[in-house]
């Protein structure tokens, strides 16, 4: 059956891409039922044995992710508090390949700080992880890399926990039959081999091919699986607002369910067969929540336009329209996980499906079929015996590899710690500037708002004076008043009432009074506030002369800008010398853990003793300093800073100018060099 998108292609340039859709485009591929025999059946049977025997997940590979997933919780539980590293995927559901990665969720207790991604993507870049990757356009955004020394590659999201249901969906799965897990492993390894399972590049995610496979293993005439979903709202999670039915059968719950004995071998022929011959997504949803392909119309996902052979056929790279290949998400039912494909990816697809039956029908074996397109993007092996290359060399050669890498150690702490200091000088000077020009702008306001003050001090004084020519204090009038209206209002003790003309004389004064009452109070408001603003003037004259006595003068040396700059041109310096003393320092580890093994297997051999790595020198004295500048000598930052410290340029020239007997220095601490993973964790602070 055609697939609906090879329907009205013509043969373009890009479809040399694609042989097989071309053979089809072009009427050349023959669509027919499997031509294989038992042999074949039985043949690839057992290449399948071995192939899943290869696969095997050893001891030593589930130490060495224990062990990464150990570190992991150890570095990102203790930067962030409320946090919990858990695992799911593959490495959870057992549905992992030898080279599979490992996908931790990092769970917050409520909402995650801002950046989080950002700020895990540097704390593992400075523990030394490889190809440290932030992919924040994901649905889900994650962090990934690859462990330096087993090369087991790992991706960490945050508060991704549908995920963790569904991985253990996935594992229900696997438990139903035994061919499941061999099944499932087969068709991602082939997707992986063949390039088809790499969303980034527009493929399908390895946990599409899953759900893909166990929806074969569901919708096949004779199922091998059940469905497992339940959907009876029985366990019900709600993950960011959003409320999820993850409710599901246990697998032995389903133990009357009955299928056919068909072999893994045979199961994956269907596979491909089916595939080819009936390319479900013509019309179909692939739904694991309902065991069973579902009509695109029932699901409400037609294929929106453009079509990827209209994109192909246009020739531009725009954007697929939704439901291409629609894949449901168990649990998250609006999730189409076709939602990664692009155009080109659509046709790779197909035209692999295309290739895997080809290559049946011609009985070819497991390792043809799954031959890597793109070798180069085949995960690496895990890494896992760390002393791999020392097997074979003798001690001395070994000893001497780590005497040279302990004096490259101390060469390179020498141009850390030389730019180290250096940066720090340029954030001091830089904040001594910024703290000059706050201040001159500080004073720039206070010398503004002098002027204006001063007016306003005149205006009021000339106020206060013009009406207080007679000025009598307001208390006066206030007392006098008093005694006036008391002599009015009361009767005298002696009983002798006043005279009319004393009345009068008395009414007139009051009334005098009163007037001279709201003059006096006038004034005195002006006096005050006049007392206020020469007050007020006389602090900033104040300020002002501190502030031109505090700002220091290295304004000659620059702009703070000028220093920011060289501090961050100094860090971008920085980054690749830490890490590669970080790797320094691992690699040392290693081999001194190797020697010490070596020789706790033979107790005659020589002890081995750690080089002694010679400390660092701290930067120069003040005389030294000022003998420089005393004779125009050139000066680094640290001696500009020395000179600060010890009263700047205008002390070069007085007393103390004599070089000081340098005083024994403070023994330095060395670090301390430990196997397999240094100071990993620890690496930021002591950095
Ligand atoms: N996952 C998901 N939605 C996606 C992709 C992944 O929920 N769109 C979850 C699934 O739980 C999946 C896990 O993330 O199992 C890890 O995804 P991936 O690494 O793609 O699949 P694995 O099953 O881990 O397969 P592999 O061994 O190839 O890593
Ligand atoms: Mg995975």
């Amino acid at each position: 059956m055609l697939a609906s998108f090879e329907k009205n292609l013509k043969t373009t340039k890009k479809m040399g891409k694609f042989p097989f859709v071309s053979m089809v485009v072009n009427g050349k591929y023959v669509f027919e039922g499997s031509k294989t025999n038992q042999d074949y059946t039985q043949n690839l049977d057992s290449q399948l044995d071995n192939f899943i025997a290869s696969q095997r997940i050893t001891k030593p590979l589930i130490q060495r992710r224990n062990g990464i997933v150990k570190h992991l919780t150890k570095i990102l539980t203790n930067k962030f508090k409320n946090a919990k590293l858990t695992s799911f995927g593959s490495f959870e559901s057992g549905l992992s390949l030898a080279n599979g990665d490992i996908d931790l969720c990092l769970e917050f207790n409520g909402e995650p700080p801002k950046k989080v991604l950002k700020k895990i993507a540097r704390m593992l870049n400075e523990d030394g992880m490889k190809d440290v990757k932030l992919i924040s356009n994901a649905k889900v955004p994650i962090v990934k890399f690859t462990d330096t020394q087993s090369l087991i590659p790992v991706d960490i999201s945050v508060n991704n926990n549908l995920s963790i249901y569904n991985t253990e969906l996935q594992k229900r799965y696997c438990e139903v039959d035994q061919r499941v897990k061999p099944f499932i492993l087969a068709v991602k390894y082939w997707a992986r081999n063949r390039g088809i399972c790499d969303p980034a590049s527009g493929t399908f995610s390895s946990y599409a091919w899953t759900l893909i496979a166990i929806n074969y293993l569901q919708s096949r005439e004779v199922p091998v699986l059940p469905n497992l979903s339940k959907q009876d709202g029985s366990d019900i999670v709600t993950i960011h607002g959003k409320k999820y039915d993850v409710s599901m059968d246990k697998p032995n719950s389903v133990a009357s369910f009955k299928s056919d004995q068909n072999s893994v071998a045979e199961l994956l022929i269907e596979f491909f067969t089916n595939l080819t011959n009936h390319w479900p997504w013509n019309k179909s949803v692939v739904s694991v929540r309902e065991g069973k392909l579902i009509p695109r119309d029932k699901k409400g996902w037609q294929h929106k336009k453009p079509y990827a052979d209209e994109i192909i056929k246009g020739g531009e790279n725009i954007r697929l329209g939704k439901h291409s290949l629609p894949v449901e998400d168990p649990f998250d039912q609006f999730h189409d996980l076709s939602i990664v494909l692009d155009a080109e990816g659509v046709y790779e697809i197909r035209d692999e499906v295309l290739r895997a039956f080809s290559l049946i029908n011609k009985y070819s074996d497991w390792g043809a079929i799954c031959e890597p397109k793109y070798p180069n993007l085949v995960n690496n092996a895990p890494q896992l015996d760390l002393f791999e290359d020392l097997r074979s060399k003798q001690d001395a050669e070994i000893k001497l590899e780590l005497e040279q890498l302990f004096a490259k150690l101390g060469l390179l702490e020498k141009r850390i710690s030389a730019r180290e200091s250096e940066r720090n000088e340029a954030i001091r000077m830089s904040k001594a500037l910024r703290k000059n020009a706050e201040l001159a702008k500080e004073q720039t306001t206070l010398s503004t708002e002098l002027r204006p003050r001063r007016n306003k001090i005149n205006e009021l004084q000339s106020k206060r004076d013009s009406t207080n020519n007679n000025y009598i204090p307001v208390h006066f009038i206030e007392e006098e008043l008093r005694k006036v209206y008391t002599n009015l209002t009361e009767t005298s003790d002696t009983g002798i009432e006043l005279s009319f003309e004393k009345e009068k004389a008395l009414f007139s004064w009051f009334f005098e009074l009163q007037s001279m009452h709201a003059h006096a109070k006038a004034t005195r408001n002006y006096h005050r506030e006049f007392l206020r603003l020469v007050n007020q003037q006389e602090k900033s004259i104040d300020h002002i002369r501190n502030i031109r006595k505090e700002i220091i003068s290295i304004n000659k040396f620059g702009q703070h800008t000028d220093f920011d700059d060289l501090a961050k041109r100094l860090l971008i310096e920085l980054n690749p010398l830490k890490k590669e003393r970080r790797q320094l320092r691992r690699e040392i580890g290693r081999l001194e853990a190797w020697l010490r093994n070596q020789q706790s297997g033979n107790k005659r051999g020589k002890q081995y003793k750690k080089p002694r790595s010679k400390s660092t020198k701290k930067p120069g004295n003040i005389a030294a300093v000022k003998n420089k500048v005393a004779s125009g000598d050139s000066f680094s930052l640290q001696d500009l800073d020395v000179l600060l410290k010890n009263g700047g340029l205008t002390e070069v020239n007085s007393k103390g100018n004599q070089p000081k007997p340098t005083t024994k220095k403070a023994k330095k601490t060395k670090p301390v060099l430990q196997p397999h993973r240094g100071k990993r964790g620890k690496s930021s602070k002591n950095n």
